[in-house]
C-alpha cells in the first residue's frame, strides 16, 4: 500500500491558488500546483507568476529553484499529495448568481484523480462558494469521481480564503484567522493538523464550524467590508455638498471608536476588484433564493455604481462641459500595488468621461499591460505619469500609488493646460498646491 504522502496540492493556480501554494512551500512542504492554462503552467516552471504580487516572484523563485513545488496541467498527479485545495474561479452568471462550472469540473478532476487509491485523501474548498455548496454540489460529485463516501477514507472540508491583492504574501504569511468548515471530525482534524506545520511558529485564530457556516463567513466579511467602503463614500458625497465638511476627519473621529475601527475607512471612487461586486451579487441572488430580499446589500452596490459620477462630477465642475476637453486619468489599477483591473472603478469614470465628450489620457505603473487588453482604443495611454499630463485640461488621480503622491506641484503646472485637479483617493497634500483648482472626494467647498 502506497504510504500517505505529506505532500500538499491545488488546482486552480490564480491569485489564490499561486500565492497560498507558494508560501506553503516555502515552509518545506512538497506542494504540487496544478491548472488546465498551459502557458501559466510553462511560466510557472520557471519561477515566473503570471501576475504582479509583492514578494510573490522572489519567493516563487526560491521554491522552484529548491524543487519544492511542481507545477503541471495533469491532474492525475494530485494523487502523489493527501491534501487538494480548490481554488479555481468562481465567477458570476449574467444574473448574478454564483457560477460553478469550474469548481464542478475540478472536483470531478480531483475525484477521478484520487479513485482508487487506498489512502486518505482531504479535498478542500478554498474558492467562494454560495453557503451549501460544499456539502450540496461539491460531496455528490466527489463521492460519484472517487465511489467512495465522505468520512473515515474521503474528507471534505471548506476552508474560505481571506487575503487581499497587494498584501497577498504578507496575509497568507500571517492570516488574521483560519476558517475551516469541516464536513466531519476526520476532515476538520487533518486541516487543523496542517496549518499548524504551515504556522508551527504563531498562533492563528481558528473557528472550526460547519462547511454552510464556513462559507457564509466568508460572504458576511465581503458584505461588511463592501458595505464600510459604501457607507463611507455616502458620507463623503454628502461632505462635498458642505461647505468644509472633511471625510478624513470625519473617518479618522470615528475611528478612533473602538466599536468602529480606523482602517477600511477610506473614501474614495467606488471598490473594484475581482471579488467584491460578484460576491455581492452571488449572496444577492443566493438569499433570494432562499426568500430573502437583502436590500442592504443592493444599495451598497448602487452607491457603489454610483460613486463614479460623483467623481465625473468633481471634474464637471471644475470645466463645466467635458466636451472635447483632455482628461489625464492618473491610476487604471482597482488600487496600488496591483497590475489587477478587473471591476475597477477607472473603468467607470474613463466610460462616463468617453460618454460626454472628453478625450481620456490614462498612466498607470503597473497596469498599463491590462489596460491595453481592457480599455478602449481611443483612450491614449502613456508611459509615465508627466506624459499623461500633458496637455490635459483636468487630471482625475484614480489610484493611490505611492509614484502619485512623489508629483510635485510644478510636474502638473509645467504640462497641463490649467490647473485643474480631482483627488478621487485623497493623496495629494492640498496645502502644497496653492493656485491649484482642487476638489477632492468627500470634501466640501463654498460653491458646493
Ligand atoms: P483566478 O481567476 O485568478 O484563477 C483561477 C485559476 O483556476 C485560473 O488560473 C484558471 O486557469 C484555473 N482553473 C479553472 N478551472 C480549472 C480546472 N478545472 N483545473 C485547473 N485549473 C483550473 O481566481 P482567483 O482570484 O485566484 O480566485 C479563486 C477563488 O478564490 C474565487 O472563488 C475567488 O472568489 C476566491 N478569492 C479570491 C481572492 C482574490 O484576492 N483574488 C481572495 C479571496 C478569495
Ligand atoms: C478583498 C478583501 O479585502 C479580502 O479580505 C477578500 O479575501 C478579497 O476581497 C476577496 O474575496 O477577493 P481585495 O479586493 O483584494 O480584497 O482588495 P481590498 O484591499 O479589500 O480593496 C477592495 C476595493 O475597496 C479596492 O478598490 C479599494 O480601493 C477599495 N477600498 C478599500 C476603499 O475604497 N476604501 C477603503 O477604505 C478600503
Amino acid at each position: 500500500m502506497r504510504r500517505e504522502s505529506d505532500a500538499v496540492s491545488f488546482i486552480g493556480l490564480g491569485y489564490v491558488g499561486l500565492c497560498t501554494a507558494t508560501v506553503i512551500a516555502s515552509k518545506g512542504i512538497k506542494t504540487i500546483g496544478v491548472d488546465v492554462d498551459e502557458k501559466r503552467i510553462e511560466q510557472l516552471r520557471k519561477g515566473n507568476p503570471p501576475f504582479h504580487e509583492p514578494q510573490l516572484q522572489q519567493m516563487l523563485k526560491a521554491v522552484v529553484r529548491k524543487n519544492r513545488m511542481e507545477f503541471t496541467t495533469d491532474a492525475s498527479k494530485i494523487a502523489e499529495a493527501n491534501t487538494t485545495f480548490i481554488t479555481v474561479g468562481t465567477p458570476s452568471k449574467d444574473d448574478g448568481s454564483i457560477d460553478l462550472t469550474y469548481v464542478k469540473k475540478a472536483t470531478q478532476d480531483v475525484g477521478s484523480a484520487i479513485a482508487g487509491s487506498p489512502v486518505y485523501h482531504l479535498v478542500v474548498i478554498k474558492s467562494t462558494v454560495t453557503p451549501g455548496t460544499t456539502t450540496d454540489v461539491v460531496r455528490p460529485v466527489l463521492e460519484a469521481a472517487t465511489e467512495k463516501v465522505c468520512g473515515p477514507e474521503l474528507g471534505l472540508s471548506s476552508n474560505p480564503e481571506f487575503l487581499a491583492e497587494g498584501s497577498a504574501i504578507k496575509g497568507t504569511l500571517q492570516p488574521d484567522k483560519i476558517v475551516i468548515g469541516a464536513l466531519d471530525s476526520k476532515s476538520g482534524a487533518t486541516l487543523t493538523k496542517l496549518y499548524r506545520r504551515i504556522y508551527s511558529k504563531t498562533k492563528i485564530p481558528t473557528v472550526v464550524t460547519d462547511p454552510t457556516t464556513a462559507e457564509t463567513i466568508k460572504y458576511a466579511s465581503n458584505a461588511f467590508l463592501a458595505t464600510r467602503v459604501s457607507t463611507i463614500n455616502t458620507i463623503a458625497n454628502i461632505c462635498q455638498r458642505v461647505p468644509k465638511a472633511d471625510v478624513e476627519t470625519v473617518a479618522k473621529a470615528i475611528g478612533l471608536d473602538p466599536r468602529i475601527g480606523p482602517l477600511y475607512l477610506k473614501a474614495g471612487p467606488g471598490y473594484g476588484g475581482s471579488c467584491f461586486h460578484k460576491d455581492l451579487q452571488a449572496l444577492i441572488s443566493f438569499s433570494r433564493s432562499v426568500n430573502y430580499d437583502p436590500i442592504l446589500l443592493s444599495a451598497v452596490e448602487e452607491v457603489n455604481q454610483r460613486q463614479a459620477s460623483e467623481i465625473v462630477n468633481l471634474s464637471r465642475k471644475l470645466l463645466g462641459s467635458l466636451d472635447n476637453r483632455r482628461i489625464a486619468v492618473l491610476g487604471l489599477a482597482f488600487k496600488k500595488d496591483t497590475d489587477d483591473m478587473r471591476e475597477a472603478a477607472s473603468l467607470r469614470v474613463i466610460d462616463e468621461l468617453l460618454k460626454n465628450g472628453a478625450s481620456v489620457s490614462a498612466y498607470d505603473p503597473m497596469a498599463l499591460e491590462t489596460a491595453r487588453r481592457v480599455l478602449p482604443e481611443k483612450v491614449e495611454l502613456l508611459p509615465d505619469a508627466i506624459s499623461c499630463l500633458r496637455r490635459a485640461d483636468c487630471c482625475i488621480v484614480m489610484t493611490e500609488w505611492d509614484e502619485f503622491r512623489r508629483l510635485k506641484p510644478s510636474d502638473y503646472k509645467s504640462t497641463m493646460k490649467a490647473p485643474n485637479i480631482v483627488d478621487a483617493r485623497r493623496i495629494i497634500k492640498r496645502d502644497d498646491f496653492e493656485g491649484f483648482n482642487y476638489l477632492a472626494v468627500g470634501l466640501g467647498t463654498s460653491s458646493s
